[in-house]
């Protein structure tokens, strides 16, 4: 059940709040002030606090700023005046959820409750759902689902195609599916189908007898005896050649495998995990993959999405690769500067998780002071570093002419109006071909589309 703290010093008010919400069928607990508020917080698990912005003694904006630096996750909603805004405004930014104004609008405070305690619901299942997968980070809508899904496949012998962009954690998850199997205890056995020559293949998946050919000194088993009721995982799937296809789909029909040179049949009971950063379908509509093959591997195809779908997931993963590397690096680099976080919360990372913790490693390695500045960022499509970017910014592209201009804009403005500048340039250089275009920008097609729409560039 839902529990509400109202704190209010008028009595009507609190006895107001108390009979609404309790006909709401929520569970309400009442403080006339903050100390006593920040007394009942300690005791209970409340889901949300409605507090009153004046009150004797403790004010509610101190009240708030009590709670925040204790219960950081407890939604805050402050009533404010309405002759009174900018209390309004100064709770938003020190981590209210939300305000309402006096006079009550009955509607209003429902929706916003609603709001607010739903939201709470939300991340505290995405937090606990997450917690399963402590490797993975992530607290996105995107990567709830994610987790869902490997917790309902990975019990299942089911075959399992992960795809998604380059970087996007698609090993990760192969890993976590075998981890919440039933078979966790065996082999996970990974295996790299790019970076195997065709003529060694078909012994590296199904081993080789001694002498079967030259550098065969010994029997050798293969990937298939080695994850053997365990789980095989197949990166880059999408590279195999057409003979290994065909061959690696009978084995998965006949569940038996025949060593390179040897005549004994060995039966093999193996999950298969693929992964790929291509689209298999294109793939097959261009004759390069079997169909029948990807149906096998694909009985339960989960698609890992690029970062930029999930950026709320950003300061988690800088968080993360803070301590991570800070730790390995050995420095005391623990912190991230506001306007660094920004520039990551606009960038869109075409080599997603992989360049955001290149990004992190190479930060902390370069940053002498211990919080990590804009300019010890390196971006693939930009430098920010101090001495390199600013000839080269200034001589091919105009954002902005001076300090007074910037803050006069303003970073968003500054900002988009740079992306246009360079959006044009990439069109300009491509004959306006918006595939060659995205490519100069490194960007997809479609995140290029959209800007040029959203713009309306060309
Ligand atoms: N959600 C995540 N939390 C923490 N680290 C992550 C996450 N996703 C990716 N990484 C890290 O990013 C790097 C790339 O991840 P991974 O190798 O799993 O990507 P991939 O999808 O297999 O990429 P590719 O297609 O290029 O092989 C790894 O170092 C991995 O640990
Ligand atoms: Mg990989």
């Amino acid at each position: 059940m839902t529990s509400i703290l109202v704190v209010d010093d008028e009595r009507s008010m609190r006895d107001f709040l108390k009979i609404l919400l309790v006909k709401e069928g929520y569970q309400v607990e009442t403080a006339p002030d903050g100390s006593q508020a920040l007394a009942l917080i300690e005791e209970h698990n409340f889901n949300l606090v409605i507090s009153d912005i004046r009150m004797d003694g403790m004010n509610g904006l101190e009240l708030l700023s009590a709670i925040k630096e204790r219960t950081p996750a407890l939604p805050v909603v402050m009533i404010t005046a309405f002759a009174s805004p900018d209390d309004a405004v100064f709770a938003m930014k020190n981590g209210a959820f939300d305000y309402i104004s006096k006079p009550f609008n009955v509607e209003e405070i429902k929706s916003v409750i609603c709001s607010a305690t739903s939201k709470n619901d939300q991340m505290a299942e995405a937090r606990s759902i997450s917690e399963a997968f402590p490797e993975i980070i992530g607290e996105s809508r995107e990567m709830v689902k994610i987790f869902e899904m490997i917790k309902r496949v990975a019990p299942t012998p089911a075959n399992v195609l992960i795809y998604g962009e380059s970087g996007t954690g698609k090993e990760l998850v192969a890993q976590a599916i075998h981890q919440h199997s039933n078979v966790a205890d065996k082999n996970f056995v990974p295996i790299t189908c790019s970076a195997i020559p065709e003529e060694l293949m078909e012994s590296e998946l199904f081993g080789h007898v001694k002498g079967s050919f030259t550098g065969a000194t010994s029997n050798k088993e293969g990937l298939f005896q080695l994850a053997n009721d365990g789980t095989a995982f197949l990166d880059e799937i999408g590279e195999l050649t057409p003979i290994i296809q065909t061959k690696l789909l009978r084995v998965l029909q006949e569940r038996e495998i025949k060593p390179v040179g040897g005549t004994q049949i060995q039966s093999v009971n193996v999950r298969i995990i693929a992964a790929t950063n291509k689209i298999l379908e294109e793939e097959i509509m261009a004759g390069r993959f079997r169909e029948d093959l990807f149906y096998r591997l694909a009985v339960v195809p989960l698609r890992v999405p690029s970062l930029r779908e999930r950026k709320t997931d950003v300061p988690l993963l800088v968080d993360f690769f803070l301590k991570k590397y800070s730790k390995l690096l050995k420095k005391e680099v623990q912190e991230i500067s506001s306007y660094a976080m920004e520039v990551l919360m606009n960038y869109d990372f075409p080599g997603n998780v992989r360049e955001l913790e290149n990004i992190i490693e190479r930060g902390v390695a370069l940053e002498s002071s211990t919080i990590i500045l804009p300019e010890s960022l390196t971006l693939s499509s930009f430098r920010f570093g101090k001495q390199e970017a600013a000839p080269q910014f200034n001589t091919r592209f105009q954002a902005v002419a001076s300090e007074e201009e910037l803050f006069e804009r303003g970073l968003e403005e500054v900002i988009t109006d740079l992306e246009k500048q360079l959006i044009n340039t990439a069109l300009e250089k491509s004959d306006y071909s918006k595939m060659r275009a995205a490519e100069l920008l490194r960007i997809s097609f479609r995140s290029l589309r959209y800007k040029v729409k959203k713009y309306n560039i060309g």
